[in-house]
């Protein structure tokens, strides 16, 4: 597992321990902390195994993959800040496009042909009437978008070259929430880029105010509406995959969202509820590249994976509170 330290593949590192899958996490920190593996290791009972190495390292990653006997990768690793990849995009395009390829031309040295990639509902075109479907049409608006297409690109590619792959681009809507534990949770550097860890940090006071991106959007209340997913719905889903992919051969897109939408100040109220706390926030101009409404069409995961989400919004704000208030500082 690439990236299994950071935010989901933490979370998919206790799905897959769940049903007793063995797995090896190789992450070079750069968006996580070592402190993971101790809370993994309480979650699970066991410490994961981990190699502290960076995707772009190819010869790591074929050592990793045979002194392990890998048979399947799930590769979260990359960079994932949308700002961020306007102002460096050769950063975003070598991390996430040539790392991506690195671990492909690996996983063909060591013959792993089973493969799960981090996609994002940020690769569907503007234009696209909701709910969006695995076909609607597909466009990118910022560099990190475009990583993510080139790379479900490259896969759909590959797959047509040989197939003994077995591939699925899974397409996120918005992750949220954490293990109810409160052990792991989302632990953003810097200033959140994320809607619902901003929330968290003004509700546990770390921040004066939530910033709202646009009110007058044509939504019922004008704040733009997203689909939001429990973080470990999202990780079930991987194992889910996983378990199709050993019997299908090719390369599948797949949504993972609930198909509900949820303005911004919806989430605000419930995560007030969730936390007993009001949350100051001031509406603002709107973000560009920002669109109005975004939710998934989910019939595919089911019909496939047999997935669908089972967490509702309730939980995703009680368990984001309950990591947030146990960890206010994140993992640092
Ligand atoms: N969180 C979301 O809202 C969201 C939505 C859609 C898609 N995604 C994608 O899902 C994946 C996981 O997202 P996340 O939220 O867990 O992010 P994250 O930053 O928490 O996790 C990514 C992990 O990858 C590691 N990493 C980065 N570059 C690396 C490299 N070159 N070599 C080895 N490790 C490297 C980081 O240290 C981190 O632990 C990413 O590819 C992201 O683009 C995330």
């Amino acid at each position: 597992m690439t990236g299994g330290l950071g935010y989901i593949g933490s979370h998919a590192c206790v799905a897959l321990a769940q049903k007793a899958i063995p797995f090896v996490i190789v992450d070079n920190l750069a968006n996580s902390s070592l402190g993971v593996i101790d809370r993994l290791a309480e979650l699970v009972g066991y410490r994961p195994p981990f190699v502290e190495g960076d995707i772009r390292d190819g010869d790591l990653l074929v050592e990793t993959m045979e002194r392990h006997a890998i048979g399947a990768v799930m590769h979260f690793a990359g960079s994932k800040a949308v700002g961020e990849s306007v102002a460096m995009p050769l950063d975003y395009y070598v991390n996430n496009v040539a790392g991506s390829l690195t671990l492909f031309a690996a996983m063909v040295r060591t013959g792993v042909k089973t493969l799960i990639f981090s996609s994002s509902a940020t690769i569907y075109a503007q234009t696209n009437a909701m709910p969006l479907a695995e076909h609607a049409a597909l466009g990118a608006s910022n560099p990190y978008g475009r990583t993510k297409l080139f790379v479900e690109q490259i896969l759909f590619d590959l797959s047509v070259s040989d197939p003994a792959w077995s591939i699925a681009c899974l397409r996120y809507f918005n992750p949220v929430g954490a293990h109810p534990s409160g052990l792991i949770g989302e632990s953003p550097r810097g200033t959140p880029n994320n809607l619902v860890p901003y929330i968290a940090q003004v509700a546990v006071g770390r921040r004066e105010y939530l910033s709202v991106f646009g009110g007058d959007y044509e939504t019922e209340d004008g704040t733009g509406v997203r689909d939001y997913v429990h973080v470990l719905d999202v990780a079930e889903g991987h194992v889910m995959a996983l378990d199709y992919l050993r019997r299908h051969a090719g390369c599948v897109a797949v949504n993972l969202g609930t198909g509900r939408g949820m303005s911004v100040l919806d989430m605000l109220h419930e995560y007030e509820r969730a936390s007993g706390r009001s949350i100051a926030y001031e509406v603002t101009g709107r973000r560009p590249g920002d669109v109005a409404r975004c939710w998934a069409q989910v019939s595919l995961a089911r019909d496939l994976f047999g997935w669908q989400a089972t967490r509702e919004v309730e939980q995703m704000c009680q368990d984001s509170w309950r990591w947030q208030l146990a960890n206010p500082d994140g993992y640092a």
